[in-house]
Formats: structure tokens, sequence, C-alpha cells
């Protein structure tokens, strides 16, 4: 399908461009994700795909110098990461904060306020429990504060968990599969799969491995190289960086 004929939905990013610490990370991204559509970036160490996501999202630190980010044609550049999270634009970074004295259920109960998916403390509760036995997380590391004293893969489900209850637009992922277990990996996929469909999400998904893409079925793969998009194929892309690393690319 054309853009055109796509009219204004989808997460649209159009030549941006960001700097870290006073230097250029992302020299001009163009990106397209549509309602239900995986897209993947790979690429190496350093390459800015981190700085994707945060750009993305408003991460205090990186800043945008130049490009647009939409979702359904609302302007994200300039807004709070919550202001964005209220647009359908959410992200699983690879580094979360931890927020110590703050439960993820009261961060659910206030994020779904005033929204049309608004949900009681009971709710949120229900659903918490719920999306956490479809990918295998103890209710109970539900119920410590936000991130803290959790294992690497406990966090990564944790933020599974919050993407479902949340039920973004679109949601970027930093490596969510780095941490996870085979079996976890495998359920957080399929349970990303089953959301495109449930309520079209969008994924941005960012990683090193095909594996995420056993369960979680691509449609666009893209490789990013020194703050570029350098190549977009399809889920063929991501075997055959398996094969040859980024050396085609160097
Ligand atoms: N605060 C900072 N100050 C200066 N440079 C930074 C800062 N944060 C990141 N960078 C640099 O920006 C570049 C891109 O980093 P980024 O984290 O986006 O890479 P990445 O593609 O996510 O890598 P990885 O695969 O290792 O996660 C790197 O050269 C990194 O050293
Ligand atoms: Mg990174």
């Amino acid at each position: 399908m054309s853009s055109a004929s796509k009219g204004s939905i989808g997460l649209k990013v159009h030549g941006l461009k960001a700097e870290v610490g006073g230097h250029e990370v992302l020299h001009g991204i163009d990106l397209e994700v549509g309602p239900g559509e995986v897209h993947v970036v790979m690429g190496p160490n350093g390459s800015g795909k981190s700085t994707l996501a945060h750009s993305l999202v408003g991460r205090p630190g990186t800043n945008v110098t130049a490009g647009e980010i939409r979702v359904d044609d609302v302007e994200l550049t300039g807004m709070a990461s919550f202001e964005r999270a209220r647009a359908g634009l959410v992200a699983v970074l690879q580094q979360p904060v931890e927020v110590p004295g703050v439960l993820l259920e009261s961060v659910l109960v206030s994020a779904l306020s005033g929204t049309d998916r608004e949900l009681t403390l009971e709710g949120v509760r229900r659903c918490m429990g719920e999306e956490a036995a479809a990918i295998g997380l103890e209710p109970a590391i539900l119920r410590r504060p936000l991130n803290v004293d959790l294992s690497g893969g406990e966090m990564k489900r944790n933020e599974m968990v919050q993407i479902a209850a949340l039920r973004p637009k679109y949601c970027v992922l930093d490596e969510i599969d780095s941490g996870l277990d085979v079996d976890a990996l495998g359920m957080v996929a399929s349970r990303l799969e089953r959301a495109t469909g449930e309520w079209g999400l969008g994924v941005l998904a960012i990683t090193h491995f095909e594996r995420l893409l056993v369960e979680l079925k691509a449609d666009a793969v893209h490789v990013m190289v020194d703050g570029r998009i350098v190549r977009s194929g399809g889920p063929e892309l991501a075997q055959e960086l398996e094969h040859t690393g980024y050396r085609p690319y160097g």
C-alpha cells in the first residue's frame, strides 16, 4: 500500500535527526509502522538503535534536532513521555528506570484515567493477573515497586504486562529479548503477536537476534548502521544477517 492510501494512520518518522551529549547520532531516519504491523530494527552496537527508541519516547538527554514523529497525525516532538503515551506510543527501554515506592498498579490506574480504557484498581489488578499468567510471570513480582530488585527477565516481562494493560497503539521495544529465557521469550513474543490482532498494536522492535521473530511475525526488517537505515526488507533479511553479520554494510 502506498503511504498516501494509508492516509494519516500510523507511527510515522520522517527525517529524524537526534544528538546525545552534543554529538549527532541519528542522521535522518524514515520509518512508518502501520496498525498491526511489526517492524524490526537490527544493527551493530552503537549504531543508534537505542537513541532512536529514546527519541521516539522523549527520554531526557536525547535531543531531536530535526524531523517529525507522528502518531495518527499527532506530532509528538516536544511532548513529554506521558503525553506521548496518551497519544498512543509507549516504549520498553533497554535500561528501564527504577521507581522506588511506586507500584505498577497505581501507575496503570493513573495512566488509563480519562482514556477510553479507564479501569478501577480492581480492574487493573485483574488485567495484570491475566497478563502475567499469559507470559508466565509470578504475580507477586507485580507487587514490587516499579523495576526495583527485579531480575533482567522479570523486568522485561513486567514491561510486557504494562503494554498489555495500557494497550497503546504503537510500542517500541528495545531488546525486549535480552535477559529473557527461551520459554519467556516465546511467551512474550506470542503475546505481542496476539496483540497485533487483538487491538491492532503496531510494533517497532529493536533486536540483535532473529529468534525473537519465530513467534512474532515481522512485516519488515530495517538495518541501521551509523545512525542511518541502510537497508530494508522482509523477515528473510533477519535470517540473512544471522549469516553475514554487518560486514557487508561496513
Ligand atoms: N550520553 C551519551 N553521551 C555521548 N554519547 C552517547 C551517549 N549515549 C549514547 N552515546 C553514543 O551514541 C551512539 C549510539 O548509541 P546507542 O545506545 O543508540 O546504540 P545502539 O545501537 O542501541 O547499541 P547497542 O546495540 O549496543 O544497544 C554510541 O556511539 C554511543 O556511545
Ligand atoms: Mg541499544
